[in-house]
């Protein structure tokens, strides 16, 4: 039985609180589902008190919260339980005022989220222990990025390690906590009209598109050092590829599910600079138009000494070479600066072995279409008659919804609300595990060499396509095409 603990928000002042996790544990607060939470106490460098940081969080609560979400009375009782404390990284007698607040506590455990520079979670957590504020019922939780190569992440994963055991860290990619890639799990695993069919004897591809339209925004700075494979790719991508392809776990545990990702992870055949130019294709927006608004291209936005080698988009043929998957290509790409935001996977399945009917076959195949945002839906593509005394059999698309529709009446909930409750409750399904974020750098420096090695050319695409014709050409090569 998990003990009660109070949350220490290390960057509660920073855009991540403001936006998703103070919203989300208000959420959780008003369902009365975070009866394990006693205290919220957030951390910054701003010298505010207590009243002046709720006084902040109401206003952006009733910015940042889904509609119809604020309510007077919700927080009345919300607000006894935020608390803020000024805490520089570097600072001993800073983390003595926090073992204060924390000493007073009824709460014996002790969830600390790392919601601020990467960086500083080494020694945050250094701090925490020295200061004697890391007891057995502690726990730590990290945001990404965790690093920019295998190195850093190994660096950052060591030093957290040395103060909390690996069972005690929380990873977070925010994808896992979507509704619907666990709702993937359950249409996967709970029926037997997909199971057997989950394999290259019926699956022809599996495309997974992470699709923004918004540019680098306020982060060229960052966004230059690091380009999209090392921003989305190496995460939120890889991450659904291996949920997508994992073999059945032996148990819903986390460490059975962990296992099985990883082993997925282990199976991705490495992109060298043999295979790179046919396997990937990196892309730059130039300027175009987003959503009927001109903007500017990448170039015109960042430093431009570093940012001339850094990719806004990245499209990747990856294969796994295992019993499962041996033969059908995993095409990946993300972007920014593309047509329209949003995050989807499709699973393709083979064409009948010869066409009855009139239509071009190669435009209907079968396809499972699990959208992760802007909306959380998983429908069938299927085909049936056009119907019609006009038409002898011919074959029109139709698509089945399998997604409960309360889902978008009321139960639907912000991945962060689940990974939070998760956190508090301690179930680390959902988050990543330190070999797992490990490997998937270890796959993504590879490329990243390969590109350095070939000398591999940034094609430009204009804002407001889907990326660079490049991108178009490494589905077509294998006479397939994106799903649009
Ligand atoms: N924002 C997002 O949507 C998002 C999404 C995914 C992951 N993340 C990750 O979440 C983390 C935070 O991102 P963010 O966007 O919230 O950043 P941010 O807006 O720049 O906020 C940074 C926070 O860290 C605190 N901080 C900075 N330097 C500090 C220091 N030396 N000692 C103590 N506190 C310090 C800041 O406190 P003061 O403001 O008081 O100085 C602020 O609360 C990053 O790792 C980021 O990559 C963010």
């Amino acid at each position: 039985m998990k003990p009660q603990v109070d949350l220490v928000i290390f960057g509660g002042t920073g855009d991540l609180s403001t936006r998703k996790l103070l919203p989300a544990l208000f959420q959780l607060h008003r369902h009365k589902l975070a009866d394990k939470l006693h205290r919220i106490i957030a951390t910054g460098r701003a010298t505010v008190d207590t009243e002046e940081f709720r006084t902040t969080v109401r206003e952006n609560l009733q910015t940042y919260l889904p509609d119809s979400g604020w309510s007077e009375e919700v927080w009345n009782t919300f607000h006894d339980r935020l608390f803020y404390t000024t805490i520089h990284a570097d600072k001993v007698s800073d983390y003595e005022c926090l073992g204060q607040l924390l000493e007073k506590s009824q709460a014996p455990g002790r969830l600390y989220y790392l919601a601020t520079l990467p960086s500083l979670y080494g020694e945050i957590c250094q701090r925490l222990q020295a200061a004697g504020i890391v007891n057995a019922h502690s726990a730590v939780v990290l945001e990404k990025p965790l690093g920019h190569d295998l190195q850093s992440c190994q660096d950052i994963n060591e030093q957290v390690a040395q103060v909390f055991p690996e069972q005690d860290t929380f990873r977070i990619d925010h994808y896992l906590g979507k509704e619907t890639v666990q709702n993937l799990l359950a249409v996967r695993f709970g029926n037997p009209l997909f199971s057997p069919m989950w394999r290259n004897t019926f699956v022809d591809n599996v495309q997974i598109t992470v699709a923004e339209d918004i540019g680098v925004e306020g982060r060229a700075d960052y966004y230059a050092k690091t380009g999209a494979l090392r921003d989305m790719l190496q995460n939120h991508l890889l991450q659904v590829l291996s949920i997508v392809a994992m073999e059945p776990p032996l148990t819903l545990n986390a460490g059975d599910i962990r296992d099985e990702k990883m082993k997925v992870l282990r199976a991705l055949v490495p992109i060298n600079a043999e295979n790179a130019r046919e396997c990937t294709v990196r892309g730059r927006y130039a300027s175009g138009a987003v959503n009927g608004q001109a903007v500017k291209g990448f170039l015109e936005e960042a430093d431009f000494q570093s940012a001339d080698a850094t990719e806004t988009f990245v499209a990747i043929k990856a294969r796994i070479n295992n019993w499962r998957w041996a033969g059908v290509p995993f095409y990946l790409r993300t972007g920014k600066r593309l047509s329209r935001r949003y995050s989807e996977i499709v699973i393709e399945y083979k064409r009948q072995p010869f066409s009855l009917f009139s239509n071009d076959p190669n435009e209907l195949t079968n396809k499972l279409v699990i959208r992760l945002q802007p909306e959380e839906t998983i429908s069938l593509h299927t085909l049936n008659k056009k119907p019609g005394l006009t038409n002898r059999l011919s074959l029109q698309p139709v698509e089945l919804h399998l997604t409960d529709e309360s889902r978008s009446k009321g139960d639907s909930y912000d991945a962060y609300e689940r990974l939070l409750l998760d956190a508090i409750n301690g179930d680390q399904t959902l988050f990543m595990r330190r070999d797992e974020v490990e490997l998937a750098w270890r796959w993504v420096d590879t490329i990243i060499a390969a590109w350095e090695e070939n000398g591999t050319v940034i094609k430009d695409y204009n804002a407001g396509t889907m990326g660079p014709s490049s991108a178009t050409a490494l589905t077509a090569v294998d006479g397939r095409s994106w799903y649009e």
